[in-house]
């Protein structure tokens, strides 16, 4: 097991009608900001449960937050808070929102130029106002994470941007807010965290062996829970399964004292800077590919990921076994409503050479994977195996 640091300060609270504890979160002092998206958390209870939980509390709220969260949008929530003083921040929505708020949270006491650069250029995040979550949709993890991913219109470019100040104080998970998910919703979410938990553990045996178990566990639980919520999305205990594996996938724990490859989220980021496609579908095109291209590097992982989680016989040769779990995972992909080819999405090489360019461009993005040999020329391989 290699060497490791732990720390989650993250208040989990979980459960239906949990909503009303923010009230207690929240210093009654704060002037508060919520930050929403484009109106979901109006059509079902979310808002009305917000409202009634502050309403002994100074608040004002920002909505409009986009999928795939903008820095123009976002930087108009910074000039507000600025001209209003607010001092805490409640994100009440799925990842988009979370992460911009995690975003508006750090450039809201930026010092610089330009808090593009915190994502541009790596620059340290020295500063951030207090944040709390009310989460609306089992997918990203980061309710229970310190990472934002943001994009920009104006260079069409989508970059991560993490640091232990972007923590959310707590995050309220109540299972009820699924039932009103539009089904694409719910599908993309199983496939993101299903992602996440491979990108922490398709690398190479370090003997970690509670990760990996928790590992299998999760995605175990991810393969059971997805059909049987698409089946019957408003039941308590699928949506509250969901939830929970959603945040487990990507809340630090399963990373712990094991290499990791996010060559598939890196690639996946830019098409959706591209093309906007939705995360999970990026994901779903990639990530068959990444397994093909690395499939010498990731061999023992492979045969253990097809024997423990996907029951591929064993008494067969190991590269069939390994041509049998790639086949396997896109057909569960597929089972989850995904496209898995470029083409379904009209992608073709135009995309794939633009994609090659920025990563030679862009610093470290020339060496990704665990053994930070994923290069721009294999990068190409994956998208032109995936066409
Ligand atoms: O705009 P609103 O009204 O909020 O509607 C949203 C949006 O249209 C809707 N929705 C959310 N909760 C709902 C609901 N509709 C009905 N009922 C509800 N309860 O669903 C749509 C998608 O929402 P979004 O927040 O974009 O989805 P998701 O949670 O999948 O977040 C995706 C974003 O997170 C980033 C992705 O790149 C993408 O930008 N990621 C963040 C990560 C992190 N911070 O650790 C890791 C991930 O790998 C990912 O990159
Ligand atoms: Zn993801």
């Amino acid at each position: 097991m290699e060497n490791f640091v732990f720390y989650n300060p993250v208040k989990i609270i979980f459960g239906k009608g949990e909503i009303a504890r923010v009230a207690k979160e929240i210093p009654v002092n704060s002037k508060v900001m919520v930050l929403y998206g484009r109106g979901s958390i109006k059509k079902n209870f979310v808002y009305d449960a917000v409202k009634d939980a502050l309403k002994h509390h100074d608040w004002l709220e920002f909505g409009g937050i986009e999928p795939n969260p903008k820095y123009e949008t976002l930087m108009r929530a910074v000039d507000i808070i600025q001209k209003e003083n607010v001092d805490f921040l409640l994100a009440a929505g799925g990842g988009s929102v979370i992460d911009g708020t995690k975003f508006v949270a750090a450039a809201s006491k930026y010092e610089g130029e330009d808090s593009w650069d915190m994502l541009a250029k790596a620059e340290k995040v020295k500063a951030a106002l207090p944040l709390g979550v009310v989460l609306t949709i089992p997918a990203t993890g980061s309710e229970m994470n310190s990472t934002a991913v943001i994009s920009r219109n104006s260079t069409k470019e989508k970059l991560p941007l993490s640091h232990p100040r972007l923590f959310p104080q707590f995050s309220v998970l109540d299972p009820e807010v699924v039932y009103s998910l539009p089904e694409k919703q719910v599908q993309n979410g199983i496939v993101d965290a299903y992602v996440h938990v491979l990108e922490q553990y398709l690398t190479y045996p370090v003997q970690a062996e509670v990760q990996d178990r928790w590992a299998e566990g999760v995605l175990k639980a991810l393969m059971d829970t997805g059909p049987k919520i698409l089946q019957d999305q408003k039941n308590y205990n699928n949506a509250a399964n969901l939830m929970w594996e959603a945040t487990m996938a990507l809340n630090g724990i399963l990373r712990c004292g094991v290499p990791e490859d996010w060559s598939t989220h890196m690639i996946g980021h830019e098409i959706t800077a591209l093309h906007g496609i939705d995360h999970a579908e990026t994901l779903a095109m990639v990530l068959p590919g990444v397994m093909q291209e690395m499939r010498e590097e990731k061999s023992e992982k492979l045969l253990q990921y097809a024997g423990r989680v996907m029951n591929v016989r064993d008494d067969i040769p190991h590269d069939k076994r390994i041509d049998q779990v790639i086949e396997k995972t896109e057909h569960f992909f597929k089972s989850m409503g995904m496209q898995i080819r470029l083409s379904d999405h009209g992608i073709n090489m135009s995309t794939i050479d633009e994609i090659e360019k920025r990563f030679r461009q862009r610093p470290g993005f020339d060496a990704l994977g665990e053994h930070e040999n994923m290069n721009p020329s294999r990068v190409r391989n994956i998208l032109e195996s995936r066409l």
